[in-house]
């Protein structure tokens, strides 16, 4: 992996350094709070080679850490050969998945590059989590989460969206689980789909108050610069990330990653689509045509969208 000489900065001075690369729209969940990662009707998928041509320009300019996302990306048939290739250009690969598929895939992932998996786990209440993804399988995801302690993907991260009245209630009984598995618990807020959706409105939680309570309760609490969020090692040992990114200045002024649709273009903002940069046209010539400059375009581009009013 080459180094770069200079850190890539967009026009607010915040370093890019991540990209979440989404291999696939599909899923065979249907989670009633879904984003699809901002992305909607994609064209087609971008294929191994094309993905490890984009990685290899995205680390020539200093973005090395790879999130791989979705829909899920273990429906993708190719998803070890996706991680073998990315690998040789990354200093982190890691990935985001519901789980469904990770008791088989584990090892093999691991084997392949991966480094670490954050889960969703929306509950850990069989209907509840049904009522949620729309399918029955929280003992099958959960039979994923421990094959993948086994195989190493860790540190593991259990991702929680907040859902007030739905999954609101259980957050002291997953501080319990994943204190016992020795995962990290990510609690998200619910990001809007579309502004003053119906979702959006019956089941947002405003999770501010959550961090003064772990405040409270912390040992000690580690800043995650990089990753614009705060790690609070709760005295009774449980480890609690809480993700707020709904009108928070303080998250925008932070980000750090650049998204690369599953059908090749690159997103400056998860909640906008009004500043994209298509590669798929650049990606039949030779290596590094134009792709360079597409980065470039794409992190010129950024804009915070959470603002502090005057
Ligand atoms: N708000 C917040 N998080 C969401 N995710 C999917 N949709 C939303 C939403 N509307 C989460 C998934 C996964 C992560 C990649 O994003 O649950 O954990
Ligand atoms: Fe969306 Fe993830 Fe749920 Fe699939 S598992 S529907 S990608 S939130």
């Amino acid at each position: 992996m080459a180094t770069p000489l200079h850190p890539l900065t967009d026009p607010y001075g915040r370093v890019i350094d991540t990209l979440r690369i989404s291999v696939t729209q599909r899923c065979d969940f249907n989670c009633i709070y879904c984003h699809r990662e901002g992305e909607r009707n994609p064209r087609r998928e971008l294929t191994v080679e094309e993905i490890e041509r984009i990685a290899a320009a995205a680390s020539s300019l200093g973005i090395s850490r790879f999130k791989i996302t979705g829909g899920e990306p273990l429906l993708r048939g190719d998803i070890a050969e996706i991680i073998q290739a990315v690998s040789p250009h990354a200093k982190e690969v890691s990935m985001t998945t519901n789980g469904s598929h990770l008791e088989a895939l584990a090892h093999r992932l691991r084997e392949a590059g991966l480094a670490r998996v954050n889960v969703s786990l929306p509950s850990m209440r069989g209907e509840i989590f049904k009522l949620i993804t729309g399918v029955d399988a929280l003992k099958r995801v959960l039979r994923g989460v421990e094959a993948a302690i086994d195989a190493g993907l860790t540190p593991l991260k259990l991702n929680i969206v907040i859902l007030r009245g739905l999954n609101s209630g259980e957050i002291p009984r997953l501080l319990d689980y994943s204190r016992e598995i020795g995962a990290i618990l990510q609690l998200i807020e619910l990001q809007p789909l579309r502004r003053g959706s119906t979702i959006w409105r019956r089941l947002h939680l405003d999770l501010k108050p959550l961090e003064k309570l772990f405040e409270a309760e912390a040992a000690r609490i580690e800043e995650k610069g990089e990753q614009s969020r705060r790690r609070y090692h709760l005295k009774n040992g449980a480890v609690v990330e809480i993700v707020r990114g709904v009108e928070n200045p303080e998250f925008c002024l932070h980000c750090h990653r650049l998204r690369l649709t599953s059908d090749g273009y690159l997103k400056p903002c998860l909640m906008r689509d009004d500043n994209l940069v298509d590669l798929l046209p650049l990606l039949p010539g030779n290596p590094d045509d134009g792709l360079i400059e597409a980065f470039e375009e794409a992190i010129r581009r950024r804009r915070p969208y959470w603002v502090r009013q005057p």
